[in-house]
C-alpha cells in the first residue's frame, strides 16, 4: 500500500509536469493526439497562393457564370423577381430603416392601372396559396388552420390597420405563429399580397347598396 501511494503521487508529479496544470499557455505547439480537422491548408482569400496560376487566393468568378443570388441584370424586372438585399423601400417595407411606409413603392409604376391589374391579380394567387389556409380565402382568420385548431388566434386581415410597409414586413419576416416567407415570395409577390390584402380591406368596407358596388360584386359571385 504504501507503493501505491508512493506511485500514485510521482504519476501526479509526472502528469502535471508533463502537461502542466489546466489554464497553462505554451510557447510549443500543443501535442495533439487527435487532430481533427484544427488545421487545414485552407486558402486565406487576401494571401498570395502558388496554387492557381495567377499567383491569387481570391479567384473571380469564371467568366460567364453567376453566382448564387446574384444577378448581372440591373433592370427593375430583375429586382422584383430577387428575394431583397437592399436597404429601400421595395426591399425593406421602411423609411429610414425604422419607420415603416404607406403605400406603394415607386418601383411597382401603379401609376399605370395595367400594372395594378396585374398586381392585383398575382396578389390574389399568392394569397390563395401562401395565406388562406391560415387568415382565410376573405382574409378574415377562419382558415382551415384555424377551422382544424392548428393555429388559435390568426389575425383579422381585413380589420387590420397596418400600413402597406408593415404590412409588408410581417410578410417578409412572420410574427408570432406566423412563419416568414421573405425567402419564399419574391419581392413583387409579396407586394402583390399587400395588395390583395388593401384590396380584401377596401372589400370589406364596401356599400353593396351603391348600385355600381353590387355589379362589381354580383360579377364577381356569379
Ligand atoms: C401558418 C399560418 C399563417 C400563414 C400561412 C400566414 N399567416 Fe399571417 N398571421 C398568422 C398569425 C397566427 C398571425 C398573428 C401573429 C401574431 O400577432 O402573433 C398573423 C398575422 C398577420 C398579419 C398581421 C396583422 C395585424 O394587423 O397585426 C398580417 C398582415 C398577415 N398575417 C398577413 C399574411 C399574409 C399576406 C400571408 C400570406 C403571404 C400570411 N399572413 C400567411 C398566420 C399565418
Amino acid at each position: 500500500m504504501r507503493y501505491f501511494f508512493l506511485i500514485y503521487a510521482l504519476v501526479i508529479v509526472f502528469v502535471i509536469s508533463t502537461f502542466g496544470f489546466r489554464g497553462d499557455k505554451f510557447k510549443k505547439p500543443p501535442i495533439r493526439i487527435f487532430p481533427d480537422m484544427d488545421e487545414q491548408d485552407y486558402v486565406k482569400a487576401q494571401k498570395p497562393n502558388n496554387f492557381y496560376a495567377n499567383g491569387m487566393s481570391g479567384q473571380k468568378p469564371v467568366t460567364g457564370t453567376i453566382p448564387q443570388g446574384h444577378s448581372t441584370d440591373l433592370s427593375v424586372e430583375s429586382e422584383l423577381k430577387g428575394y431583397g438585399n437592399k436597404e429601400t423601400y421595395l426591399h425593406t417595407g421602411k423609411f429610414n430603416d425604422k419607420n415603416f411606409g404607406k403605400g406603394f413603392p415607386t418601383e411597382l409604376e401603379l401609376e399605370n392601372a395595367e400594372n395594378v391589374t396585374a398586381l392585383l391579380t398575382r396578389g390574389q394567387e399568392v394569397f390563395g396559396y401562401k395565406c388562406s389556409v391560415c387568415h382565410g380565402l376573405s382574409g378574415n382568420g377562419k382558415g382551415a388552420a384555424k377551422a382544424n385548431g392548428f393555429i388559435p388566434d390568426i389575425s383579422n386581415l381585413r380589420t387590420s390597420e397596418l400600413v402597406e410597409g408593415a404590412l409588408y414586413d410581417v410578410i417578409t419576416n412572420g410574427r408570432g405563429n406566423m412563419g416568414q416567407m421573405g425567402s419564399d415570395l419574391s419581392l413583387y409577390d409579396r407586394w402583390a399580397a399587400v395588395a390583395y390584402v388593401k384590396g380584401l380591406q377596401a372589400s370589406a368596407k364596401a356599400d353593396y347598396n351603391n348600385p355600381k358596388i353590387k355589379e362589381i360584386f354580383d360579377a364577381a359571385n356569379k
